[in-house]
């Protein structure tokens, strides 16, 4: 924080996440908490706490950053758009309400079912970033949302976190739906439904957990504005080569035999052996290459290149998209190395 004299007048707040991209679980920061005091606004305060924010996530060996925040402003320090943000989508078909009681505030002691239910939930996705041990303590802790659970014969099967909804509003956030069984989703809907009668519920759609799959068909479509997570990579060789036994399988997933991968950011390139067992070599970086496709490499824009490892569209979606991101002439191999990704983030903040 940046402080005058004894008033803080601008903050940020580095948060120690972890990404799990395919099976490799990486380390990442999250920068939260980010605000200037308005008589302290425009004087670089923010950029120079996004530095410190960002060497201080180099040297915890964070190999990225992801967060989400103000629209463009995180743009100016090295964050793209990458990955879409799960969206609340209004409870049209609602089920018959359960007793108001069915759902219940999570306690310390639910912790250990939370964590389980929610890496349940996330276990079908490509990419996921949990909630942190100490995040789901805090989350308990503070007033602006509420963790909810639902119990069968006694044990925790299903849980939400609402949004601070004062009793009576008319709308009601229900965030990171997760629950053990397609039984346990209905259940779980049904006492969200009866804890907050006469509200309209906003429930997050989680497409590829069992809540997703239990009540997709009750929920009216999405809004159509994106709404996505900033990922910021500023030294990719260190996620490349955390993602070398990744990039291996899915070699060995296409029965493809190369004798090495090379990747062109344009100004720079990022070269891996390939051993005859599919296994890749480090990761070399070399200089500039702006002509990928005439060394057998693919070619993508620094800016695109988060959204290459991370985001939906893999490389041939981005390729039809982006001129400046392209497989070169082994379409085959770029397109298996990269394919679109599925992703699931919680965060302290409530996607509305
Ligand atoms: C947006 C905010 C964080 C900027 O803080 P700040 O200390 O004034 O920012 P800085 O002076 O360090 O500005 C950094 C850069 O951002 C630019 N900038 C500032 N506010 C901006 C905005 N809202 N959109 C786009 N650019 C902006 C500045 O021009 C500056 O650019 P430059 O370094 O290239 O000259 C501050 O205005 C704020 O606290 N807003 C309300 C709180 C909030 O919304 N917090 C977000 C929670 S995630």
């Amino acid at each position: 924080m940046v402080v005058d004299g004894d008033r803080v007048v601008s903050t940020a707040l580095l948060l120690d996440e972890t990404v799990r991209i395919g099976d490799v679980v990486v380390p990442a920061g999250q920068v939260e908490l980010v605000a200037t005091d308005r008589a302290y606004e425009g004087r670089g305060l923010v950029r120079a706490l996004m530095g410190w924010a960002h060497e201080r996530s180099a040297a915890r060996g964070h190999l990225l950053q992801v967060m989400i925040g103000i629209p463009y402003f995180y743009r100016l320090f090295g964050y793209e758009y990458v990955i879409d943000i799960p969206r609340a989508r209004a409870l049209a078909d609602p089920p018959t309400a359960a007793g108001a009681l069915a759902l219940r505030g999570a306690t310390r002691a639910d912790l250990p079912a939370l964590a389980a239910l929610q890496d349940a939930a996330q276990s079908a996705y490509d990419v996921a970033v949990p909630h942190p041990s100490a995040r789901r303590r805090w989350l308990l802790e503070h007033d602006a949302s509420t963790t909810w659970v639902v119990e069968r014969d006694g044990v925790v099967v299903g849980t939400v976190r609402t949004g601070a909804a004062e009793e009576g509003a008319e709308d009601v956030l229900v965030a990171e739906p997760a629950a053990a069984d397609p039984a346990a989703a209905h259940l779980l809907l049904r006492a969200a439904v009866g804890r907050f009668p006469g509200a309209t519920l906003h429930v997050v759609h989680r497409p590829l957990a069992v809540t997703g799959r239990a009540w997709g068909s009750l929920l009216a479509p999405p809004g159509e504005t994106a709404e996505q997570y900033y990922v910021r990579l500023d030294h990719p060789e260190r996620l490349l080569d955390a993602l070398r036994p990744l990039l291996g399988a899915r070699l060995r997933a296409a029965g493809l035999q190369r004798r090495e991968v090379v990747l062109s950011t344009f100004g720079r390139h990022y070269r891996m052996t390939v051993a005859d067992d599919g296994a890749l070599g480090p990761v070399a970086v070399g200089g500039p290459m702006q002509d990928p496709g005439a060394h057998g490499a693919a070619g993508v824009a620094p800016t695109h290149l988060a959204d290459l490892l991370l985001g939906p569209l893999g490389m041939h979606g981005l390729a039809r998209r982006r001129p400046d991101v392209y497989p070169g002439r082994d379409v085959e191999l770029f397109e298996a190395l990269f394919p679109p990704m599925t992703a699931d983030l919680l965060t302290y903040y409530l996607p509305w």
